[in-house]
């Protein structure tokens, strides 16, 4: 049996995690922060200190290797995590780069502020192709996102904000670089006045794990008890889970 325990600042990585689950059978142990939520407006020091209480969290089940199904933790601390916990830790943000790199043409980067900041998808993609990385900030999708906003006039004039250097430039490729876009990923289509290649990464993160389990269990704790949550989860989720409210880390 495998233990892989996959974790976010909220319901972004649930989305992941279905995406894992219907393609490999396993224990899956996920972890979503969502009374913290959102992660990406944080301080470098508040978003290891809150992802390594993910990880003190998920270690009592025995976990064989991890999943960072967040970016904003993968580039913040995913080195740091891995000396700490002296595991294998599976980041978003390295099998999207590998996957957008395959690509023709320039691309877009949305996602946190912390995200940005690094300008870790930019360097890691100008430095292994000629190309341009354009850079966008999605300050509130998060908030949005998690109060269940999945459509409506604030969702669209926010992406209209944060998508206007695409459709000003018309650029190729959109990496949705942070779990939580693929949950609005037709609104995000829907707000383009051209056809771009949307780069959900949780695709390519399901291909790269094989396990050989004969069963799946999936096992989702959120810190935060709340009926949109619920209700969101179970839209996103195609597979059988179980879902318990933790109340905090
Ligand atoms: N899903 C997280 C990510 O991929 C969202 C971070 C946040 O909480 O702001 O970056």
């Amino acid at each position: 049996m495998t233990n892989i325990g996959i974790f976010d600042s909220g319901l972004g990585g649930v989305a992941v995690l279905n995406e894992l689950a219907k393609k490999n059978k396993a224990n899956y142990f996920y972890l979503g922060d969502n009374l913290r939520v959102p992660y990406g407006n944080r301080s470098k020091t508040e978003i290891t200190s809150f992802a390594t209480d993910i990880v003190n969290y998920l270690e009592s089940y025995d976990i064989d290797y991890y999943i960072i199904a967040c970016n904003t933790i993968s580039v913040t601390c995913k080195d740091y995590l891995r000396e700490k916990f002296k595991k294998e830790f599976i980041t978003i943000a390295d099998v999207a780069i590998e996957a957008a790199s395959g690509f023709e043409g320039d691309y877009l980067t949305l996602a946190t502020k912390a995200t940005i900041d690094s300008h870790y998808y930019k360097k890691a993609l100008e430095a292994r192709k000629d190309c341009k990385v354009y850079e966008s900030k999605a300050i509130d999708l998060v908030n949005l996102i998690e109060s269940g906003i999945l459509e409506g006039a604030t969702l669209n004039d926010s992406l209209d904000e944060y998508l206007s250097i695409a459709n000003e430039k018309k650029i190729l490729n959109i990496i949705l670089a942070c779990t939580h876009y693929p949950i609005i990923k037709d609104r995000i289509k829907e707000r383009l006045n051209y056809e771009a290649n949307i780069i959900d990464p949780a695709l390519y993160l399901a291909e790269k794990i094989v396990t050989e389990d004969a069963q799946n269990r999936v096992n989702i704790f959120m810190t935060k008890k709340s009926d949109e949550t619920r209700d969101l989860i179970d839209k996103i989720m195609d597979v059988d889970y179980k879902l318990s409210f933790i109340g905090g880390l």
